[in-house]
């Protein structure tokens, strides 16, 4: 059994938070075990919850639509995982406490995958990762530096589908972003580069956890 899907078992049975008591499956990730292009999520809706995959709805057929026109590929060959994996209940946003409680497995999920750009979808994966109070529209347009990962940060594709023609045309350029860093690594960094909230990541991939402040590491 490979690591990461010792991690899924182990994610299976979590009760880190309340959201276990109300969910059909833990929603862990899909895709390529070693993808270069990761996409982040917020939290499994309700078709994802009995499907146990995520974004199979609405907003996944944009995703799957916009990643293969404008990046070539499809979902198989990219990694897809959420913040939280396991549904809030009535589709509430999640809290910072289930964030928290789920926030290692993707750390160790970035860890074991080692992608070479993950995309953020939407604002709390973004603020997660970035760890950034920043809204989506204004962290977007640029590409950061995640430890040894690119990190774009583009809108989540419900709010594409919401805001119309737009918007898509906006994630469109975000994804174009992404493919150009693809077979690329941040510049060298120091060991260890320190987020906002305090997670860090070694620039060797491997998450760690700290406790300093920083400012973010947006890429020139
Ligand atoms: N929205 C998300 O953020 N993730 C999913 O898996 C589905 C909808």
């Amino acid at each position: 059994m490979s690591a990461l899907d010792e991690l899924r078992a182990a994610a299976a049975g979590c009760t880190r938070c309340a959201l276990a008591a109300g969910r059909t499956q833990v929603v862990f990730g899909v895709g390529d075990p070693h993808a270069a292009l990761m996409f982040v999520g917020e939290a499994p809706g309700y078709h994802e919850d009995l499907q146990g995959a995520p974004f199979v709805g609405r907003s996944g057929q944009l995703l799957d639509r916009l990643v293969r026109q404008e990046l070539g590929v499809d979902r198989s060959q990219c990694y897809i995982a959420n913040v939280v994996k396991c549904r809030p209940p009535g589709n509430r946003d999640p809290r910072p406490e289930e964030i928290a409680a789920c926030r290692p497995y993707l750390d160790e999920q970035v860890h074991l995958i080692g992608p070479q750009v993950v995309v953020t979808l939407g604002n709390f994966a973004t603020r997660a990762l970035l760890g950034t109070a920043e809204g989506i529209s204004r962290a977007r347009g640029k590409s950061y530096r995640f430890g040894s990962v690119h990190l774009v940060p583009t809108y989540h594709p419900a709010a594409a589908l919401r805001g119309g023609g737009d918007m898509v045309a906006e994630m469109r350029a975000d994804l174009v972003r992404a493919k150009a860093l693809l077979g690329s690594r941040p510049s060298a960094t120091p060991d260890h580069v320190p987020t906002p909230t305090g997670a860090s990541i070694s620039t060797r991939g491997e998450p760690v956890r700290g406790d300093h402040a920083e400012p973010l590491q947006e890429e020139p």
